[in-house]
């Protein structure tokens, strides 16, 4: 064996879903959106001066975080920026679980939320969601070395009311309550606005689903002044320039045309309104969704064996091997066109 193998960090990585190289693939299986970022976007990056690049980016963002604070009567310095969620998230676990008490959240949610505990060796433990897929907010009355969930959740798309999310923080003074928001603007109501009542409530969000601006990578979180200073802390610890310039100049643009969100998100919850009916009629069962995806089932039907036809057929969609999901599989609100074609190979693989 070679001799450096033991001084090597073994890890299981969390798996990202499938980026396939043909374009006639209709892509269903990571959550984007089907349709381009705000015109104001392109604007920004056509117009961009690529002799800027020379230099490093602005580390503050100063005006893009004054963007976003807007959004829930926050202030520039209650908001923190990273490099996709996923950043904003991860330095969060870093920054925040450094208790002895392991880190609760459910059994069937983001499947990176284990994989960071591995990486930063924190304990956790997986709390299981009740029969009916919906988090019991009893189970996490208890000792705690703090609390992720996303909400809605992750691949159920089950919204929980922040009345209940509320109770846990009551319930949690010692830690420090994440919620993570990526798909909050397909139904749901946030709740970033309570970082005022909380000081111990981290809320991550993402420009990567209804802003369609995934490939910039841009995420970020409200919190309390002094999380976000910790935060900033362990981030300058690690790498200050997170946000490219041309990621914080096209979330700019974005972030100000709120009526081309307003029309795109409007459309994903029609678009995903009509696709569960149909579906319904073709008997399967869709767990109620406030997210820009579905998770349905159909008990005379193998989902693992669907998902290779559909995948046989061009069409891509997501299935998780896992206990009590095993059935399931998670579908993203496409175009019109695209759930249309979906729900014909469905009729088709069904006759
Ligand atoms: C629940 C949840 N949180 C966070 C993310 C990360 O999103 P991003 O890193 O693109 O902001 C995802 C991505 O699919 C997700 O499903």
């Amino acid at each position: 064996m070679e001799k450096w193998r033991n001084n090597i960090r073994n890890i299981a990585p969390y798996v990202p879903g499938e980026q396939p190289k043909e374009k006639d693939i209709i892509k269903l299986n990571t959550n984007e959106s089907p349709y381009p970022p705000s015109p104001g976007v392109r604007k920004a990056i056509e117009g961009f001066d690529a002799d800027e690049l020379r230099l490093y980016p602005d580390f503050v963002c100063s005006r893009l975080k004054g963007l976003l604070a807007k959004q829930c009567g926050a202030k520039e310095s209650e908001v923190f920026l990273g490099n996709g969620s996923d950043e904003v998230l991860a330095l969060c676990f870093m920054t925040f679980f450094n208790s002895k008490k392991p880190v609760l959240f459910p059994d069937i949610t983001y499947s990176f939320y284990d994989v960071w505990c591995s990486l930063f060796d924190i304990g956790f433990k997986r709390i299981p969601l009740g029969e009916d897929l919906r988090i019991k907010k009893e189970d996490y009355f208890g000792e705690n070395g703090g609390i992720v969930i996303a909400n809605p959740n992750a691949p159920t798309a089950i919204y929980m009311e922040n009345g209940d999310i509320e109770d846990i923080i009551k319930q949690n003074e010692a830690s420090i309550i994440i919620v993570d928001e990526a798909y909050i603007d397909f139904g749901g109501k946030s709740i970033a606005p309570l970082i005022h009542k909380y000081d111990n409530l981290v809320v991550v969000r993402t420009y990567s689903k209804s802003r369609n601006l995934a490939g910039i990578r841009l995420g970020y979180a409200f919190a309390s002044e002094p999380l976000i200073q910790a935060l900033e802390a362990v981030k300058n610890s690690f790498n200050s320039y997170t946000v490219s310039t041309v990621s914080r100049l096209a979330a700019e643009a974005a972030a100000e045309d709120t009526e081309y969100f307003e029309m795109c998100r409007g459309k994903i919850i029609k678009t995903r309104e009509n696709t569960v009916r149909e579906l319904e009629k073709l008997g399967f069962e869709t767990l109620p969704s406030s997210a820009n995806f579905i998770f349905t089932t159909h008990k005379d039907i193998n989902a693992e064996e669907l998902f290779s036809y559909l995948k046989e057929n061009k069409i891509y969609v997501r299935y998780f091997k896992k206990p009590r999901i095993d059935n399931y599989l998670r579908i993203t609100i496409g175009t019109d066109e695209q759930m249309e074609k979906l729900l014909e190979e469905i009729r088709r693989y069904i006759k």
